[in-house]
């Protein structure tokens, strides 16, 4: 869980189109289609692409995607992956967190991101939606954590954990503080702000017990994390870490993580 491996973006790809919301999918396609013809939509922090894979056949057929991270190695597998299925898609390497500005919209129908908004500090978030309010551009912003982790069965310790686990997360993720658990909220709030309808659905991941690989990645990926903000407390955290191993290894583990899909039109 910690940086963007492929594995780990591989691996939590099937969750992510289980969780997120078709008709939020299908209400951003609307709007980018009526924008302009054949639509342009530019995916950012694309990774391998799975945001675009899945928008892709809400979308009219002749619609182009413009993936933008800074990762060559995902993105040259995300322009491998367009290709494989047939979707037009040029990438665009770019550091987000300081190159916003060279960042053009021109040829903009709508902006789209997965899994990105909980990294980026409201700032940042409030100069991105203040130029794609000025290119007047629909947004769809998926999969961002909203701050809930709820394990069954509960544990002692869970409370704890998730709170410093939500501590790490605001931490700064290269952007300046990440919003975090509050970036939904504050996504809507700066949004309004700039004149967009904002709607939300949940995309809550839940993970049954028979996702035993994406358990245990999820299970280290919290203690670490937790690890690196409680330091002085390494025993509680491996121990919750082995109890939580333990229930994973007998089938006996499952897991909610909180999500929010957001969509935003600007005004008509
Ligand atoms: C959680 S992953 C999500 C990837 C993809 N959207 C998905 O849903 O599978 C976050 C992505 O943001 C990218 N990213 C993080 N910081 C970035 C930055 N400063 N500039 C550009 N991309 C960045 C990472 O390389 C990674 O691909």
């Amino acid at each position: 869980m910690g940086g963007f491996p492929l594995d780990w973006l591989d691996l939590r790809a099937p969750q992510d189109r289980k969780s997120r919301s078709a008709t939020l999918a299908a209400r951003f396609a609307a709007a980018v289609a009526g924008a302009h013809r054949p639509a342009t939509v530019l995916d950012l922090g694309a990774g391998a692409g799975a945001n675009a894979l899945y928008l892709a056949p809400y979308l009219d057929r002749r619609s182009r995607w413009i993936l933008v991270d800074n990762d060559p190695a995902l993105l040259q597998m995300a322009q491998d992956r367009a290709a494989g299925v047939g979707l037009a898609a040029e990438i665009l390497r770019l550091d987000l967190a300081a190159d916003l500005g060279s960042l053009s919209l021109d040829r903009a129908a709508g902006v789209s991101a997965s899994a990105l908004m909980d990294l980026v500090s409201g700032s940042w978030f409030a100069d991105l939606a203040g130029r794609c309010a000025a290119a007047r551009l629909p947004l769809l912003f998926v999969l961002t954590y909203d701050g809930r982790l709820a394990f069954s069965p509960a544990d002692p310790a869970d409370g704890w954990i998730c709170d410093g686990f939500n501590v790490h997360q605001r931490q700064d993720k290269g952007f300046g503080p990440a919003l975090g658990p509050s970036a939904v909220s504050e996504m809507a709030r700066i949004l309004a702000d700039f004149g967009y309808r904002v709607d939300f659905e949940t995309s809550d991941w839940s993970v049954t017990t028979e996702d035993g690989d994406l358990l245990r990645e999820v299970v280290d990926g919290v203690a670490d994390a937790v690890l690196s903000v409680r330091k002085g407390d390494v025993p509680r955290i491996e121990s919750w870490r082995g109890r939580r191993h333990a229930e994973i290894a007998d089938r006996a583990l499952s897991l909610v993580i909180g999500h929010a899909d957001l969509l935003a039109l600007p005004p008509v």
